[in-house]
């Protein structure tokens, strides 16, 4: 809990900067207290340390991303379950995929590699989770509906297990899925094949080598070219689970790179039943998705340097997340960081493990949206085009890019900034002193602070109206300094910025 010093402190520091905050560092004041009943953290309460001084170089862009730089992915292990509780007719579920929209979105994962398309309508009951399984026509078709009705654009992860006696690939059942879907004119923009290789065999007590999958792709585009409808749709690829460069880099390099829209990787910070609280607020956490993307840019460079990446499976933990922490308002810190960092270093695609499934959702198993949700709504709202490299100080973090022309004015930069610490920050931003700014600041929802299954927006709870997703408006701020609340996120849009490359 914050200490009677910590309280002094911060309005001390709401003293100081006096400016126009009065109100709200009052609520954010009455929020932060909150989310230290999450926090199993206890840090020296500095709110009354020297601003943190941020400066955009805007000169030159780090890197731009697009409307399709965040997606999403739905496990297939979903439809052994026969896709659970998700409901893709309710309009609410539409409601909030549409928010997403324009977006990619990936059926695929583990699963995939045990699934047979079974589309005469005959279902299978699987005998248990790690045995294969059937998907029906039933099931195939409620999921294309709905991503036409949502306007997604569908990647299918398709069966590579099924494999002929000389070891290659035997395209049947896949043949089966793509006449069944062009018979119904389904569109499909992308496809994989399998999953995660490079730890496969310790899943399947197999090895598929990285020549062979880049094999069995170009088998499968020779697929694709039977179907009109699908022969000028894409395949990503290899789809690790690891930075090992035998398999990474060995697929690109065994002709992979010429035969892929973009070289696939996942990435996870911790295994899901290992994850702790203090895990998703970890500075050091954050620091860990670096050097791996660094790691994977660098062999996929090596190869082929204008080679797109996507980083197409990933949250903060893996196996399915950390129940009851990784679907929570923490969970936040580490998705906002992963869309920074990998803004910065020029990944091109990231999907978010999962849509829905699993203890690391976007909208729960009732179907309502959890925190990560209106994270990921925002950012694609507030957050595209050119990126640039912001300072910050090692305790927070900042990003800086374009604000998004659909919603704010050509030229209007956007600066994020996450603070997972139990004390306010004070940022200073001396290129903007004097600007206009729209304040997008996010704070639990609720009294259970850090694990809160509910974020607020500029301090009212965030709840769908009659199923339909509420104004996602900022608020106007004062010029001058902007003092964060504890463990909160925040998006400054600057709409007076004009910036040159942000202009075009
Ligand atoms: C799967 O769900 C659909 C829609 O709720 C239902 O019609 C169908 O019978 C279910 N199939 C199985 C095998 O449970
Ligand atoms: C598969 O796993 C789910 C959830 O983990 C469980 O509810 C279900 O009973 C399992 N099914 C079988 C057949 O083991
Ligand atoms: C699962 O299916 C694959 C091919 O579809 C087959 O090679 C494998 O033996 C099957 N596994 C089991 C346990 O039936
Ligand atoms: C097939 O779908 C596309 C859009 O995905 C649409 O433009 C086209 O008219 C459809 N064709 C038929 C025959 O329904
Ligand atoms: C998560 O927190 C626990 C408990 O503090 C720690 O032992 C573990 O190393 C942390 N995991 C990571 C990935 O930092
Ligand atoms: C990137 O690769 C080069 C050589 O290809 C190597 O010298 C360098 O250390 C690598 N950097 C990282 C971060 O792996
Ligand atoms: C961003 O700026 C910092 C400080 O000037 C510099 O150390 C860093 O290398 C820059 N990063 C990139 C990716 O240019």
């Amino acid at each position: 809990m914050l200490g009677v010093k910590g309280l002094c402190g911060f309005f001390l520091l709401c003293l100081l900067t006096v400016t126009a905050w009065t109100l709200p560092s009052v609520s954010h004041f009455s929020v932060g207290s909150a989310h230290e009943r999450g926090s199993t953290q206890s840090k020296k309460d500095n709110s009354v340390d020297a601003p943190v001084v941020v400066t955009v170089n805007l000169q030159q862009s780090l890197s731009t991303i697009t409307d399709h730089f965040v997606g999403v992915n739905i496990d297939m292990a979903m439809v052994r379950g026969n896709w659970s509780s998700l409901d893709f007719s309710s309009t609410k579920v539409q409601n909030m995929a549409r928010a997403l929209t324009p977006t990619f979105f990936r059926l695929g994962g583990g699963s995939a590699d045990s699934v047979t398309y079974v589309l005469d309508d005959h279902y299978y009951l699987p005998t248990s989770n790690n045995s294969n399984f059937s998907m029906t026509a039933q099931q195939w078709i409620a999921v294309n509906e709905f991503v036409k009705t949502v306007g997604w654009d569908f990647i299918m992860d398709v069966n590579e297990l099924k494999r002929n006696t000389d070891g290659s690939w035997n395209p049947d059942n896949a043949r089966q899925l793509l006449q069944f879907s062009a018979d119904r004119n389904y569109s499909i923009a992308g496809f994989e094949m399998g999953n995660e290789y490079d730890i496969f065999e310790n899943k399947f007590h197999m090895t598929l080598p990285p020549a062979q999958l880049a094999k069995d792709v170009v088998d499968f585009l020779h697929l694709l070219a039977e179907f009109p409808l699908y022969y000028s749709s894409f395949v990503v690829g290899p789809e690790t689970a690891s930075s090992r460069p035998e398999y990474f880099q060995g697929f690109l390099a065994a002709g992979g790179h010429k035969i892929v829209r973009a070289a696939s990787f996942h990435h996870y910070y911790f295994k899901g039943r290992d994850g702790k609280l203090s895990n998703f607020t970890d500075t050091a956490v954050l620091d860990s998705l670096a050097g791996h993307v660094d790691d994977v840019l660098n062999q996929s460079r090596s190869v082929d340097p204008q080679l797109p990446l996507w980083l197409s499976e990933t949250s903060s933990s893996s196996g399915g997340g950390t129940p009851g922490i990784s679907d929570r308002f923490v969970a936040g810190f580490l998705w906002l960081d992963k869309l920074g960092v990998c803004a910065s270093k020029g990944i091109q695609t990231l999907l978010r493990q999962d849509f829905f499934g699993g203890s690391y959702p976007l909208i729960d198993h009732a179907l309502n949206p959890n925190p990560d949700f209106w994270l990921t709504v925002l950012y694609k709202r507030i957050v595209r085009g050119a990126v640039f490299n912001a300072t910050g100080r090692h305790d927070v973090r900042v990003y800086a890019a374009c604000a998004n022309t659909d919603n704010f004015d050509a030229g209007s930069l956007v600066i994020y900034t996450l603070n997972p610490n139990s004390f306010s920050v004070t940022f200073d931003l001396p290129q903007f002193q004097s600007q206009p700014r729209l304040l997008h600041s996010l704070t639990a929802g609720d009294g259970d602070g850090l694990l809160s299954k509910f974020t607020s927006l500029n301090g009212v709870k965030l709840e769908l109206v009659n199923d339909e997703l509420p104004d996602l408006k900022p608020e106007s701020a004062p010029p001058g300094v902007v003092t964060v609340a504890p463990y909160s996120y925040t998006f400054l849009v600057f709409p007076a910025a004009r910036v040159s490359i942000c202009l075009h």
